[in-house]
């Protein structure tokens, strides 16, 4: 996938200053509820976070998965920070600045090493006027290894991605960075992504 220079620099120079949301489990959805010791460890690492609120403008996404390790076993505990713009590709106002991103989370994948976050569709950078390809960045942690940027979600309807990236990308099957958006019962589009941790990259892209 393509990365700008402006998205190098975001990567490199984020995430540390930053506070999180920690959403319980008492604020996710109805469908995603949990109790007893689960609820304890969900609401102090949860799995599952809402991003964007309800009131936040824009189509609601739901984006779910699993981290895996090189053998494909699922990995418990590892912290992933995400990020993105408003539905007027805009990270905050009235600056417009990545590091202060409005819309952003953190969430821990649970023991069957599954994650889900809900938010709202990002747009294409509103102050630049060759935007690239719609994304939510993300930074990975996982238990033994060092936080790092990956590539971020992109999605596969976006007129905006290359067509040698959405090739590249088919090649990743399960694990492919681009997803497919699809409308559910209540509206909300939904994708799937599942990651495997590559130690190489962690200490490559190391924040
Ligand atoms: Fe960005």
């Amino acid at each position: 996938m393509r990365r700008t220079v402006h998205d190098v620099e975001e990567r490199r120079d984020f995430i540390k200053r930053l506070s999180v949301f920690a959403v319980t489990c008492a604020a996710v959805p109805a469908t995603l509820a949990c109790s007893g010791h689960e609820a304890e460890a969900q609401s102090q690492h949860p799995s599952t976070i809402e991003i964007a609120g309800p009131q936040e403008p824009g189509a609601r996404i739901h984006l779910s998965g699993t981290i895996v390790d090189a053998n494909g076993k699922p990995v418990p505990g590892v912290k992933m920070f995400l990020y993105h713009t408003d539905a007027t590709g805009y990270y905050s106002r009235p600056v417009n600045n990545p590091r202060q991103a409005r819309l952003r989370g953190t969430l821990w994948s649970n023991t069957s090493g599954q994650y889900s976050f809900h938010t709202i569709r990002p747009a294409h950078y509103g102050d630049v006027s060759s935007p690239p390809a719609i994304h939510i960045h993300v930074h990975l942690q996982p238990p033994d290894l060092p936080e790092h940027w990956v590539e971020s979600f992109y999605f596969e309807d976006d007129p905006r991605l290359g067509s040698e990236g959405l090739s590249r990308n088919r090649d990743l099957g399960r694990f492919a960075n681009v997803v497919s958006l699809s409308s559910s019962d209540t509206g909300v589009l939904k994708g799937v992504r599942d990651f495997r941790i590559d130690r190489v990259v962690a200490e490559r892209n190391k924040i």
